[in-house]
């Protein structure tokens, strides 16, 4: 795993947003793996601020995103869907029908994943998979345990989750108590990954992440077998 030490948040989130224009140049036809949540925000503001100024060009771009809650309807403002919507895809040129999202509302949750895996395959994979990690570890949500699940899944989302999570809902707003989500083998086939970590509240986990082993009790413990992994962490995440 090759560390990328970043001064700040907005350095963290200028270097990834390159590090994708820069994949999307070399090769248009570029498929990308994409995270939801606070960490990837400031890269999808840069991403929107280079394609304004014609510095990006996303119109033959695919996307995968790593996961979505369950239930939850498309257009409920907590949805994955939501989010790549206004954070991103509403504001570059990238076609609809090159957008993949895992659908909160499906009926048949297993094959909704195996259709998703498939299309990943069939696209080619992915080939810049960027991820954010939580508190416990989890990269997507395969969160710790005494197992994890290779391929995209139906999961529990863990007490942890439940609780970082529960910021962007609203008192009294429900929030899913499970997730689909891209495996760790689906993560792992990815050509390259990039784990962004900013914050404070990251700095305990990278630790764990840096110093111990492979176990499932860390989910993204599992990436130190990949060959092309990047962390890419500000300074207040970094534990020196
Ligand atoms: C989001 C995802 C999660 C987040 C993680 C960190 O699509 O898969 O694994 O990356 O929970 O969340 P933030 O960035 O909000 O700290």
């Amino acid at each position: 795993m090759k560390l990328v030490l970043c001064e700040d948040y907005e350095e963290m989130s200028l270097k990834a947003a390159e590090e994708t224009v820069n994949l999307t140049k070399a090769n248009p036809h570029c498929v990308l793996g994409l995270a939801t949540g606070s960490t990837p925000m400031g890269m999808y503001k840069i991403l929107t601020r280079m394609y304004r100024e014609g510095r990006a060009d996303f119109s033959r771009v695919k996307t995968f995103n790593l996961d979505e809650y369950y239930p939850i309807s498309q257009d409920n403002p907590q949805s994955y869907h939501s989010f790549m919507d206004k954070n991103l895809f509403s504001q570059i040129n990238i076609k609809k029908e090159n957008i993949h999202i895992l659908d909160g509302m499906c009926k048949n949750a297993e094959e909704e994943c195996k259709n998703f895996e498939q299309l990943i395959e069939k696209t080619g994979g992915i080939d810049l998979q960027i991820l954010g990690i939580g508190t416990n570890g989890h990269i997507g949500f395969n969160e710790p345990g005494e197992y994890l699940i290779p391929q995209t899944h139906l999961t529990y989302l863990s007490q942890s989750t439940l609780n970082a999570n529960s910021r962007f809902f609203k008192e009294g707003e429900e929030m899913p108590k499970q997730a689909l989500t891209m495996g760790i083998g689906t993560i792992l086939k990815a050509k390259k990954i990039l784990l962004l970590a900013g914050g404070m509240s990251k700095r305990d986990i990278i630790k764990q992440l840096l110093g111990g082993e492979i176990t499932t009790h860390i989910p993204a413990s599992m990436l130190k077998v990949h060959k092309d992994v990047v962390l890419m962490c500000d300074r207040a995440a970094y534990p020196d």
